[in-house]
């Protein structure tokens, strides 16, 4: 890159590739991150968090990260509401099903589906934005965030912190989007706990199902290995669950609970029309 001042940190070092993304040099710099495959295979949700604080940097550092992401047609469709104050973290944590670790993480992410940048820039240039109120649009904006949010966790992870994902901030969307001041077109999809974790109370890597029951190649099928492939996971998640000193249950009857009806979805088989209120008439 041409730096006639000779200011710019070296070529392909992280202080330049931050530089490239917002031709900012203000820019906090993150510490060294490790292997990216081996991060990415360590990944395991951590629920318990020292109080130590966060280091000086972390959020704009994981924010560069978010938004070094791919994003549909480059539109960016989604925000992020970084909560540190213990009051808010803990109405927050009460609305998404009681989760003390939100409360207990130094760090509280709400990632959100945001299509109201893209109607007001619309609308300050006069022109419409009904491409806004269908379907597709809400879940770029969902496939946006996730893996902006995604990225962000791997940052994170590489600087030794510990992070778990909240669904359940989707329990209760109205009060969520009042608690956090969110404007119409704004949803909130997911939180994201943040924190140094535990040592006293290490997470360990949860097992997944054998490659063979998700990966198909050039053609989409069930294949006969299938159920013998759901069988042996429901055996090594239940030794994992052993060695966690968890009840053993196995993967099948977790996952079959989880999805039996609408009450098993935990207030969310209302979301369509929450959504519809939201400002997403998801056409
Ligand atoms: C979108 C999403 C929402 C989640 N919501 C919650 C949640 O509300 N509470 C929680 O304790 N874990 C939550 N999790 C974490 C999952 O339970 C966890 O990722 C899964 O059991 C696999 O375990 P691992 O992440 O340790 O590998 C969520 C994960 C994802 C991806």
């Amino acid at each position: 890159m041409h730096d006639p001042a000779g200011a710019m940190p070296p070529n392909g070092s992280i202080g330049d590739l931050l530089y490239q993304r917002y031709r900012d040099r203000d820019i906090a710099l993150p510490p060294t991150a490790g292997d990216t495959l081996g991060v990415l295979l360590a990944h395991r949700s951590v629920r318990a968090y020292t109080s130590e604080p966060l280091p000086p940097g972390t959020l704009e550092t994981l924010i560069a990260a978010a938004q070094s992401a791919s994003s549909s047609s480059n539109l960016q469709a989604w925000s992020v509401v970084a909560v540190e104050d213990a009051a808010h973290k803990s109405r927050l944590a009460e609305l998404a099903g009681n989760q003390t670790h939100i409360a207990k993480a130094p760090l509280f992410l709400v990632w959100l589906v945001d299509l109201s940048r893209l109607a007001l820039m619309a609308s300050a240039r006069g022109e419409p934005s009904a491409g806004l109120d269908y379907l597709e649009s809400f879940l770029m904006g969902a496939v946006d965030a996730s893996l902006a949010a995604q990225n962000a966790v791997i940052a994170l992870e590489a600087m030794g912190l510990g992070v778990v994902y909240i669904g359940a901030v989707r329990n209760k969307p109205r009060e969520i989007a009042a608690e956090l001041g969110l404007p119409p077109q704004v949803f909130a999809l997911f939180g994201l706990c943040v924190g140094h974790p535990d040592p006293g109370k290490p997470a360990h890597i949860k097992p997944r199902l054998p490659q063979e029951a998700v990966l198909f190649r050039e053609r989409y099928g069930r294949a006969a290995a299938e159920r013998t492939a759901i069988d042996t996971y429901n055996q090594r998640l239940r030794a994992f669950q052993r060695e966690e000193g968890l009840t053993a249950q196995d993967w099948s009857t977790q996952a079959s609970d989880r999805v039996r009806d609408a009450k098993a979805l935990n207030g969310r088989d209302v979301l369509r029309a929450v959504l519809n209120d939201l400002g997403f008439p998801l056409k």
